[in-house]
């Protein structure tokens, strides 16, 4: 149990396959509280009803909204007194050609995964502040480390490169409270991010350049994040951690 007592806010945790029910799910295992956030009130509860033990909730949470960031920490403050630890795990891919990114697609995706993760960041950050405690744990992807090539287009790459840089800065601004901030890189983990997208030439192209032969699991990116959550990372921070099946070694 190395949550035990400890509180989580993960956002985009509602997708069935996804990254964030996985981290969600393994986080309770060890105890730990945990608001699921994402785009879908009934989605979001029944992913926190799926959790083991009690005292999780549910909730919608559009991360490009602030009021709804500040409405969420709000309200997980509210039920569990604290919070300890902060996802930002919802995202959006888009396989786009540098041409054919438009103004809008270009919003959507810098929106979502960088000002989503953000916001959600300075909604979390006084209250950590005022408990000289806290471990922001960020999804980056491999992308930004090696300029792309997996599956997104270079706004993807352009945001994910984005939360890295953040991630860092604040983790370097927020080390005298005691609040960490770290990344996780991972490169291709099948979930359902590709949508309609998915096709089985699609995944034989991306997992022929994995040198481990195979796609990630989400309960592999799970296990990273609740490495960087727990204690057992005290003195890590600022970091990117790879997930990536040796996809990308440096
Ligand atoms: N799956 C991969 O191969 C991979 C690789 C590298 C990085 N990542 C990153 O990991 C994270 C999780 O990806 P996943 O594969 O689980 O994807 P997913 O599509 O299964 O889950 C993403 C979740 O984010 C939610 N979301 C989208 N827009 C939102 C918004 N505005 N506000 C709140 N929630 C929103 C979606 O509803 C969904 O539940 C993403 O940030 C993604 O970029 C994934």
């Amino acid at each position: 149990m190395l949550l035990k007592g400890r509180t989580a806010v993960i956002t985009g945790a509602a997708s069935p396959r996804g990254l964030g029910l996985a981290t969600a799910r393994l986080f309770a295992e060890h105890g730990a509280k945990v608001a699921v956030l994402d785009l879908d009130t009934e989605m979001a509860r029944e992913a926190a009803r799926s959790l083991k033990g009690r005292g999780h909730f549910g909730m919608k949470c559009d991360v490009v909204k602030m009021r709804d960031c500040e409405k969420a920490v709000e309200r997980a403050l509210k039920r569990f007194g604290q919070i300890d630890i902060l996802v930002n795990n919802a995202g959006v891919t888009s396989p786009k050609r540098v041409m054919e990114i438009d103004k809008t697609e270009y919003d959507r995706v810098l929106d979502i995964n960088l000002r989503g993760t953000f916001q959600m960041c300075q909604a979390a950050i006084p209250h950590m502040r005022e408990r000289k405690t806290g471990s922001i744990v960020n999804l980056s992807s491999v992308s930004a480390q090696r300029g792309g090539g997996v599956f997104g287009g270079s706004h993807y790459t352009a945001s994910k490169a984005g939360v890295l840089g953040l991630t860092k800065a604040i983790a370097r601004e927020l080390a005298p409270d005691n609040i960490r901030a770290n990344a996780i890189c991972p490169s291709f983990i099948d979930t359902d991010i590709l949508g309609s997208m998915r096709t089985d030439e699609i995944i034989e192209r991306i997992v022929s350049a994995v040198p481990m032969g195979r796609a990630g699991t989400a309960g592999e990116v799970a296990g990273c994040a609740l490495f960087l959550a727990s204690d057992l990372s005290s003195y890590v921070t600022g970091s990117e951690i790879d997930v990536n099946g040796g996809s990308h070694i440096h």
